[in-house]
């Protein structure tokens, strides 16, 4: 289980008046539990490690393996916010830095797609396509986003005309509601393959449905060992205690925004496999808590490289910012500086150390460093990078994020704000139900 450490907020913090905080936390976790609270019909999520059906867990095995039997080498998957981020961080995460350039062959490579509208991006993608043997996971719970439906309607075209309809139908999979929305229509109509996203969970808390293990599978990763992290986390989160890192999460940081007026919090990796990890988390926070005039902004950055470009901010800009560190244990590969004869670089203080240690340093030397500008410090630590603790890593932040925003005093499962740009742009694309709105959109131009 991956452990919580606040001691980088002591000197910030007035004790008495953050016990009331970890109160307010806990009273939040009780109403999460309890799941009485606003936006209750989306908490499916909770109960996913525990309760994920071995028949679900099957039929994606099969899948991966008829594809693996048809030589599939390229997997698009199609999908948007949540339909997409929480498969992409973890295949970040778990895949070589360097897979694409080695050229491994021993998975698909799984690329995404229905993220933007960049005609470009597409153009390109199917230059890709072109080279490879192509499958297709097109997600999308409501089944009527026009980002990742535009993808689809392409790639759909694409394989369609490789490999002809029948075959198609066989390389495509959708991942969608079990009723509603043009997705299923269409799927029905194709005779696709199809996945439920249950009705109880949201975009942004589905990585542990098909939606994120689907793709995660056809990369060849272990979605057991995934599963198996978040289960740890599911049962020890559950426990209601003012240790509890969830309660603890929530309390610290409910506490820097009001009490200290920080509306921004930094989550800071020091292992480019994680920089999805923030960009899944930023969409989670975000989401969840942004809303009603409230919330504190979540950004992110690579170290030790955003050290060298956000770090003069984060040192001594406006300070409105707390850092959340990712900090990793252990590397799981062995990297030595030698020593050298003539010590031209002058790094033979550095000689017999791992690389791993040198990042150490860095990560505890910025740190220090923050806590000197002004900069509070939550550590999450665990072990290593690999699909256990991710899994754990993942489902905690799931379920801070629940204690978190229910502590500020908002709906952590709704996202009313992200329909406004749709109306415009639907106006500005004179879809059919619009007329009005376009113009009156017209006349703002
Ligand atoms: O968290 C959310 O609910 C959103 O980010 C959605 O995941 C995103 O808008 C995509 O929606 P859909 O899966 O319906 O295409």
């Amino acid at each position: 289980m991956l452990k919580l450490n606040v001691k980088g907020c002591e000197s910030f913090v007035d004790a008495a008046k953050y016990d009331s905080y970890v109160k307010k936390a806990l009273h939040a976790f009780d109403v999460l539990e309890s799941e009485k609270g606003a936006g209750n019909d989306f908490l499916g999520w909770k109960h996913l490690p525990s309760e994920v059906p071995a028949s679900m867990l099957r039929e994606i095995e099969d899948i991966r393996a008829d594809w693996a039997g048809r030589g599939v080498n390229l997997v698009i998957a199609i999908g948007i916010g949540g339909s997409y981020l929480g498969a992409k961080c973890v295949i970040e995460a778990l895949s070589h830095n360097f897979g694409k350039q080695l050229k491994k062959k021993d998975a698909p490579e799984v690329v995404f797609a229905g993220n933007n509208l960049s005609e470009e991006y597409l153009a390109e993608l199917m230059d890709l396509a072109q080279e490879r043997n192509v499958a297709c996971i097109v997600i999308s719970k409501s089944g009527t986003t026009t980002e990742p439906a535009v993808a689809f309607r392409i790639v759909k075209q694409f394989i369609e005309e490789k490999y002809g309809k029948a075959e198609a139908a066989i390389r495509i999979v959708a991942i969608t509601d079990a009723k509603r929305g043009a997705l299923k229509t269409l799927s029905n109509q194709e005779g696709y393959k199809t996945f439920v996203v249950p009705d109880n969970v949201g975009g942004r808390f589905s990585v542990l449905t098909p939606v994120g293990l689907l793709p995660i599978a056809a990369a060849g990763l272990d979605v057991k060992a995934l599963l198996e992290g978040a289960r740890e986390a599911e049962k020890k989160l559950a426990v209601k205690d003012e240790e509890n890192p969830a309660v603890v999460y929530a309390a610290m940081r409910n506490y820097l925004f009001s009490e200290l007026d920080k509306k921004v919090e930094i989550l800071v990796n020091y292992n480019p496999k994680l920089t999805y990890v923030a960009e899944w988390w930023k969409q989670l926070y975000g989401e969840s808590e942004g809303k009603d005039g409230t919330g504190i902004f979540p950004a992110s950055v690579n170290n030790t490289a955003d050290l060298h470009s956000m770090g003069q901010f984060i040192q001594e800009g406006s300070r409105v910012m707390f850092e959340t560190v990712l900090h990793v244990e252990k590397a799981q590969r062995s990297v030595v500086i030698e020593a050298d004869e003539q010590n031209l670089d002058q790094l033979n203080f550095l000689s017999g150390k791992h690389v791993e240690h040198c990042n150490h340093m860095a990560e505890l030397g910025t740190r220090l460093a923050h806590i000197d500008g002004g900069v509070p410090q939550i550590e999450v630590s665990f072990e290593k990078v690999d699909a256990y603790n991710l899994g754990c890593l993942l489902y905690f932040f799931e379920f801070a994020c629940g204690v978190s925003a229910y502590a500020l005093g908002v709906n952590p499962f709704n996202q009313p704000g992200v329909e406004a740009y749709k109306k415009n742009m639907f106006a500005l694309l004179e879809k059919p139900g619009y007329e009005e709105a376009t113009k009156a959109i017209k006349q703002r131009l």
